[in-house]
């Protein structure tokens, strides 16, 4: 085995799923679904999603998950029509500059991740203001992923490594996975235990590409703005019941896991 193989090695300190997940990431999805099933107009779906986002925040911080990554606005949601997308955008403003306060009062730091700079002036301002206000915020932290994509993650992270290595003179091929994974957007998170996907797709759509690597994946058919602390309880009992392999074998990993009860 080479040394970079034993460097990549992923995060395992939750190998043992008795115990909450540290890092729960979340695709919300379902939110237009939702607003067609009331009869109502995707804008309205995307409203109502606000409040599941809340709720899932609440639920976190009450629960002990101390990293909580959502998906808000995929690098593709672009291609949406105008107005839906100017919508999205003012929720996004108003959601920054009407919870940061809130979100400092419960300990909560707030990080965006993704490529901000598409974003309007005002937004950018916000988005700014909101992560310096809860900077401090030691008890939980809030990862939004906004215009953000894994494979804009990854390339991102690649140039800056390679550009770290040509300045250190350190050959290519001595560059491993671990020195990549400290340039990505979310470096200072271990990777998630659990990913959620809601609205009954089965798939990743870009997400965090690299760091889903040995997540727990957990496919729900509710729709977003139904998704209450109930169906969060749900896919965090369903984890639990999960057996963690890293590539071990269960009988492995079970006598491993008795000098840790
Ligand atoms: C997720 O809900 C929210 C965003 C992608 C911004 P959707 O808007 O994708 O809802 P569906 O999938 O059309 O129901
Ligand atoms: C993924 O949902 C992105 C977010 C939830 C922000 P989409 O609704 O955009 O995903 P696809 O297009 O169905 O894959
Ligand atoms: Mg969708």
């Amino acid at each position: 085995m080479t040394s970079s193989e034993i460097k990549s090695t992923p995060h395992r300190s939750n190998q043992n799923p008795d115990s909450a997940p540290e890092h729960v990431a979340i695709i919300m999805d379902g939110n237009g679904r939702w607003a067609l099933e009331q009869g109502r107009t995707r804008v309205a779906g995307h409203k109502k999603g606000v409040d599941a986002v809340k709720e899932a925040i609440r639920y976190s911080r009450k629960n002990g998950i101390a990293h909580l990554t959502l998906f808000a606005f995929s690098s593709e949601n672009w291609s949406r029509p105008e107005p839906e997308v100017s919508t999205l955008m003012e929720l996004f403003a108003s959601a920054l500059d009407t919870q940061a306060e809130k979100l400092k009062d419960n300990g909560i730091r707030l990080n965006l991740i993704g490529n901000l700079s598409r974003f309007s002036t005002r937004i950018q301002r916000l988005a700014a203001s909101a992560e310096a206000m809860t900077a401090k915020c030691d008890e939980m932290m809030l990862n939004v992923a906004v215009n953000y994509g894994g494979q804009w993650d990854v390339i991102e992270a690649a140039r800056k490594t390679f550009a770290e290595a040509l300045a250190e003179d350190i050959p290519f091929d001595q560059v491993t996975e671990r020195d990549l994974a400290k340039n990505l957007a979310l470096a200072h998170s271990p990777d998630p235990d659990l990913f959620i996907r809601t609205g009954g797709e089965c798939r990743i759509s870009n997400f965090m590409l690299w760091q889903l690597a040995y997540t727990e994946l957990y496919f729900s058919d509710v729709l977003w703005p139904n998704f209450n602390s109930d169906e969060f309880d749900a896919a965090v009992e369903v984890y639990r019941g999960r057996e963690r392999r890293y590539g071990q074998t269960g009988q492995q990993v079970k006598s491993q896991l008795k000098y840790y009860v």
